[in-house]
């Protein structure tokens, strides 16, 4: 049985997770740095790393204590080496090798979007391959996941992510940082069909994703609305959030369409990622599946937004295939899933795994 340690410092959460290769999360811990960072509405990547650097080792020595361990019992020390803040990325992984080193450990550089992307192993132990919809603050794609490190893109977004885009939704209506949690909660008790809102890319051929154009929208129907009423607020989150779920369902359709073209077998749609913590999402996303003689595999929301369960799992696969790293390894600020994909992100700061 392996144990490992794993460490999540590349955005706004210190997080620490000791999992075992039983699929057992055996103590956690996650702090998230939200009041340090309310103030300037977005993640500042200065006061994140910072405040990585004054919790982390508490953090762990909290942790190997709740689960009664000492270091001896580890099999790897993991953590994520990016992509995202350098500043937090470098806290962790320094972390990680010094305790690897102190206790002659193996030490597992983990890419933050492969700890996403293999989550529902952890959680429902599914078996490659699958389409995985990865929706976060910085990353919006559709890969078919073919095995550990083996990924292959089908589309990404041409603009902005899904969670930024909730995340400006709720800027734009004072709703606070971060948004997604609280679009969803004012989108409870509104109604979805009293603004008109755009689908862009609906109907269209491919797997790619463009949000600039419902961004805009939001906006302007905002700036019309003036002084916003609590229902004015209900109805545009409502709307809004009803025009991802059909742009997701709709890119989703076409890739898996593409990923049955290509792949044999059961075909399994999983959705990761801090946007597929949304109730309403998952519950278009599992019709679609439905609908297409697919299944989705959501994650418990807890373990779709950033976590350190999910960087020690993809640790116990890596380590399963013998893929540790050397103590020079260097931290990447961008680090894709599948490099072979063109780059189709124009934009400094998308793709780094920032949240706003
Ligand atoms: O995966 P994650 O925790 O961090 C990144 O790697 O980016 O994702 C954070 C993103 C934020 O944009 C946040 O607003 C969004 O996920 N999010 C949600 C929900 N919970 C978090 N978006 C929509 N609905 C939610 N319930
Ligand atoms: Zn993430």
């Amino acid at each position: 049985m392996a144990l490992i340690l794993g460490l999540e410092t590349s955005c706004d959460e210190t997080a620490v997770a000791l999992v075992d290769s039983g699929r057992r999360i055996l103590a956690e811990r996650i702090l998230s740095q939200i009041k340090e960072h309310k103030a300037f509405g977005g993640v500042v990547p200065e006061i994140a790393a910072r405040a990585h650097l004054d919790h982390l080792d508490r953090l762990i020595g909290e942790t190997m204590e709740e689960a009664g361990l000492s270091y001896g019992d580890l099999s790897a020390v993991a953590a994520t080496a990016g992509p995202g803040l350098i500043g937090g990325v470098i806290v962790g992984v320094t972390t990680a090798k010094a305790i690897a080193l102190a206790h002659d450990l193996p030490f597992i550089g983990v890419n933050h979007l492969e700890g996403h992307a293999l989550t529902a192993r952890l959680t429902d132990d599914v078996a490659f391959p699958y389409l995985l919809l990865l929706v976060s603050g910085g990353h919006c794609q559709l890969l078919a996941v073919e095995g550990v490190g083996k990924y292959r893109r089908l589309g990404t977004t041409i603009d902005d992510a899904v969670g930024e885009a909730f995340d400006k939704t709720a800027k734009l209506l004072g709703l606070g940082f971060p948004g997604g949690p609280a679009v969803e909660q004012a989108a409870l008790a509104g109604n979805a069909s009293r603004f008109a809102l755009p689908r862009p890319m609906l109907g269209r051929k491919g797997c790619d994703f463009s949000l600039a154009g419902l961004k805009t929208a939001v906006r302007l129907a905002a700036e019309k609305l003036g002084e916003a009423s609590a229902q004015d607020i209900g109805d545009l989150c409502a709307s809004f959030q009803a025009a991802i779920g059909d742009v997701l369902v709709d890119r989703c359709r076409n890739a898996l369409e593409v990923f049955s073209q290509t792949h044999s077998g059961p075909v399994r749609l999983v959705v990761a990622g801090g946007v597929a913590a949304n109730k309403y999402l998952r519950q278009r996303l599992h019709d679609l599946a439905q609908n297409e003689g697919a299944s989705l595999i959501a994650p418990p929301p807890r373990l779709c937004t950033d976590n350190a369960a999910m960087i020690a799992w993809a640790g116990i696969e890596r380590l399963r295939l013998g893929q540790c790293d050397a103590l020079d390894l260097a931290p990447r600020p961008r680090w894709p899933l599948d490099p072979a994909a063109t780059a189709k992100i124009g934009r400094a700061g998308l793709g780094a795994g920032v949240k706003v």
